[in-house]
């Protein structure tokens, strides 16, 4: 059974619209954010993409080189998968990197090159959902159209005082029914947007008490004006991760680190990782694995624990730093096992491997 959502106090939309544009246009200037200078369609979508699940401060380093290398749709449409693996190397989420080179492939196939401008359009795009189409729209083409994510929830349910519960879609596409008659178009419906990226990543704040004395919508919010800042958004309990254990092998024989390949499909498809085995192994049970696959140990040392967290699995990793004897450069050769060796310097330069690696490259320092 399909339910509308009734928000209440939509009366105060069209005062919180007035407010906003001020407001960003004062503050913008302390928040430099490289993608606001220039936002050209393609700076405008990129900038989007990176921005998906990332903070902008994490995102302007990777836009910047991303930028450098591929300074146009065409130029990221012809890149190398490896390149383009490299370039996103550390952001996470890489299905974005290659929904951006599939979306540009289609644009210049089917759009002469240029972004379209119309959102069941830029919908159809890999990797572009309502929110990013409504971002690019308005920032890039003045389009009047609200582009409500997690920030605007947030801002909306307090200042309107609205106990819906933002993990709802239906709550979302309320309050961007509610919003949209009020959205104009130009270069305003890019600052609004904007203004309420701004407005839920340094003063609305999620956790913790908002900042509402500096807030530009304290004189008309209710949730300040009734202390339920903190009672509010109201949102269901989110679906609890799936907990994966992993054992990760540093093997290093002499210089060289063993990597493996993850597969075409599925988490980290493609990118480059340390081999791992499902589970948490004891000592033995590594050195029974590699001795059963043809390699003996020389030394063998336990490495601390580490997590990392994707948005629907959190990865528990144990690992072990294993040195392999050098007069077994034949066995390494000749072994079945699925891996390349790489020096640490090659492993910086021209293999890709996620974040959730990250912890062990302390660890394969080699000269
Ligand atoms: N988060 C998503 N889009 C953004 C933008 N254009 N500026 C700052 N933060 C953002």
């Amino acid at each position: 059974m399909r339910h509308t959502i009734d928000i209440p106090h939509t009366e105060l939309i069209p005062d919180l619209l007035a407010i906003l544009p001020d407001w960003y246009r004062r503050q913008a200037d302390e928040r430099e954010l490289p993608w606001r200078s220039c936002p050209a369609p393609y700076h405008t979508w990129l900038s989007e993409i990176m921005l998906q699940q990332t903070r902008a401060s994490a995102v302007i380093p990777y836009y910047e080189r991303f930028l450098a290398s591929l300074p146009d749709i065409e130029s990221l449409a012809a890149c190398d998968d490896d390149q383009l693996m490299k370039l996103w190397q550390g952001l996470g989420y890489y299905s974005r990197a290659r929904n951006l080179k599939k979306a540009a492939i289609i644009i210049c196939q089917e759009y002469s090159g240029q972004l379209p401008q119309d959102f069941t359009t830029l919908l159809s795009l890999p990797g572009i959902g309502r929110y990013t189409a409504s971002a690019i729209g308005s920032i890039a083409f003045g389009q009047p159209w609200p582009a409500v994510d997690g920030n605007v929830l947030r801002v909306l349910s307090r200042v309107l005082a609205s106990a819906a519960d933002i993990a709802a879609p239906a709550t979302k596409k309320a309050l961007e029914n509610a919003l949209a008659p009020h959205y104009p178009s130009g270069t305003i419906a890019g600052e609004l947007n904007q203004a309420f990226m701004d407005l839920g990543a340094t003063i609305c704040l999620p956790h913790g008490l908002p900042h509402c004395s500096c807030c530009p919508l304290a004189r008309i919010c209710l949730a300040h004006a009734e202390g339920l800042e903190l009672e509010l958004p109201r949102k269901s309990s989110t679906r609890q991760r799936r907990q994966e254990k992993h054992t990760v092998l540093l093997l290093r024989q002499g210089n060289a680190i063993a990597l493996h390949q993850r597969e075409t499909k599925g988490l980290l498809a493609g990118l480059w990782e340390f081999p791992n085995l499902p589970g948490k192994l004891t000592k033995k049970e590594v050195v029974d694995w590699l001795k059963e696959n043809g390699l003996t140990v020389e030394s063998i040392q336990a490495l601390p624990p580490a997590k990392h967290i994707f948005s629907h699995i959190e990865w528990q990793l144990s690992g072990w730093l294993i040195k392999l004897p050098a007069a077994d450069t034949l066995t390494i050769q000749e072994n079945h096992l699925p891996f390349v060796w790489a020096s640490s310097q090659q492993i910086a330069e021209r293999f890709s491997l996620p974040s959730a690696f990250q912890y062990y490259f302390p660890y394969i320092q080699t000269k």
